[in-house]
């Protein structure tokens, strides 16, 4: 089924009923991931950049009743007490750890998404439904955040899932032919920062077909990598040394993950390894065009293999796989231009800082991205095996600072 072919429909009926499947589907997975945990995991913090678990489960609730419900419906806060506790502008991060128990989170959520249901059976979604897929893609980006969360509670359990393949690889590279080619996403789903779509102009350039793989990046750890100053910005320096870091988070030795992603590198391990083999990180729009320009047509699809909505045969998302796969795992979702696994298994950094597009309008709130328009942030592409379908597409941005190495990240380099 095509995401813009079904979305685009006039049919109010099928925009709702896809609208409550798609949230109760999202919430099945949202809800999984806490099947087994104590009440100490879902209220410890393990680095300061990230909440507790449950703060997140709770954040997801409050978030669709203050914009689905208070905002659109025009109803009142059900609890005045949890803006303080669950807000974005609240408690600071590091006071997110006193929370309800996981059975009273829950119940909330419940309470919300019965009230969201009732009111989107009457809901004018015509005009709304910009703010609906918003709140959608809002909780699959927290219930990715959890899965990270949680992968820091036990590190000891390495994301590597056991499907890959150990084929010989040959680490070739594509070019990409110079010129204009759509950027960004005027779609029903996508999010300000993807707005507005536009001609960008790109010249030539060579992109690797994979992901480095953990294979690759080995060597620059054996020839002392992490000690030679050499291939590493002084930012990047004081960062390794400061924090003793030697291999990126997830990390394994074991020959079976060679064809496997490099997965929990900041983004100045990114750049060091550049360095030492000679090529550098993409810019957001090379990895944009490379990931969607049809060369045939001259159009921009929605994801690398076309407008087919992301199902497991297309790339490693949706927790389907609990860790990555080899980087060659998904024939059917190769792009137009010939890069593999450029959606799903690990985001990619770019060295692209992450702004608004020249015509920025901020939806729903200025938090949302505005706020993180600061200069310190380099932008991600491509989702990674913990990413949602409906956060997941070739136009979609995330960021982070260049230290963060908890969230399940790796890169693809191009030729200097
Ligand atoms: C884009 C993943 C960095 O989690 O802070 C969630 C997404 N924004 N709620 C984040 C987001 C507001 C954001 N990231
Ligand atoms: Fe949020």
């Amino acid at each position: 089924m095509s995401l813009t072919g079904t979305i685009s429909t006039n049919s109010t009926n099928s925009t709702q009923a896809i609208l409550r499947d798609a949230f109760t589907q999202c919430r099945q997975t949202t809800l999984k991931q806490f099947a087994e945990l104590d009440e100490a995991a879902l209220c410890c913090q393990s680095h300061p950049e990230f909440s507790p678990a449950g703060w997140h489960l709770g954040h997801i609730g409050f978030t669709e009743e203050l914009w689905l419900l208070r905002h659109l419906a025009g109803t009142s806060p059900m609890q005045p007490q949890f803006h303080r506790l669950y807000a974005a502008d609240g408690l600071p991060k590091t006071e997110r750890v006193k929370l309800p128990s996981f059975e009273d989170i829950c119940d909330y959520l419940q309470r919300v998404r019965d009230e969201v249901f009732n009111y989107l059976e009457i809901a004018p979604l015509e005009k709304q439904k910009n703010l609906w897929w918003f709140i959608l893609q809002h909780e699959s980006q927290h219930s990715e955040t959890v899965a990270l969360v949680l992968q820091q509670q036990n590190l000891s359990a390495l994301p590597f899932s056991k499907s890959g393949s150990n084929s010989r690889l040959e680490f070739d590279s594509v070019t990409v032919p110079g010129g204009e080619f759509e950027m960004g996403n005027d779609g029903v789903e996508a999010a300000d920062n993807e707005r507005p779509r536009h001609r960008r102009v790109v010249e030539e350039f060579e992109i690797d077909r994979y992901p480095v793989t953990c294979g690759q990046y080995r060597q620059f750890i054996e020839v002392g990598g992490y000690d030679n100053s050499q291939y590493w910005s002084d930012s990047g320096w004081c960062w390794i040394r400061e924090n003793g870091i030697s291999t990126p988070l997830y990390w394994t030795n074991d020959p079976e993950f060679d064809n496997y992603p490099v997965c929990g590198v900041s983004w100045y391990e990114a750049n060091a390894y550049a360095k030492f083999v000679g090529k550098r990180l993409p810019t957001e729009a090379e990895w944009e065009k490379a990931a969607r320009w049809n060369p045939q047509t001259g159009d921009s699809q929605v994801y690398p293999w076309g407008n087919d909505f992301p199902d497991a045969s297309r790339c490693n998302h949706r927790l389907f796989n609990r860790g990555t796969t080899s980087v060659d795992a998904y024939p059917d979702g190769v792009s137009s231009v010939g890069c593999w696994d450029m959606l799903g298994n690990v985001w990619e950094w770019t060295t692209t800082i992450f702004d608004g597009y020249s015509g920025f309008e901020f939806f729903p709130y200025k938090g949302y991205s505005q706020d993180y328009f600061d200069g310190e942030h380099y932008v991600l592409r491509g989702g990674s095996w913990a990413t949602r379908p409906w956060a997941l597409r070739s136009a979609f941005r995330n960021w982070y600072y260049p230290h963060i190495r908890q969230i399940f990240a790796g890169f693809r380099l191009c030729n200097l």
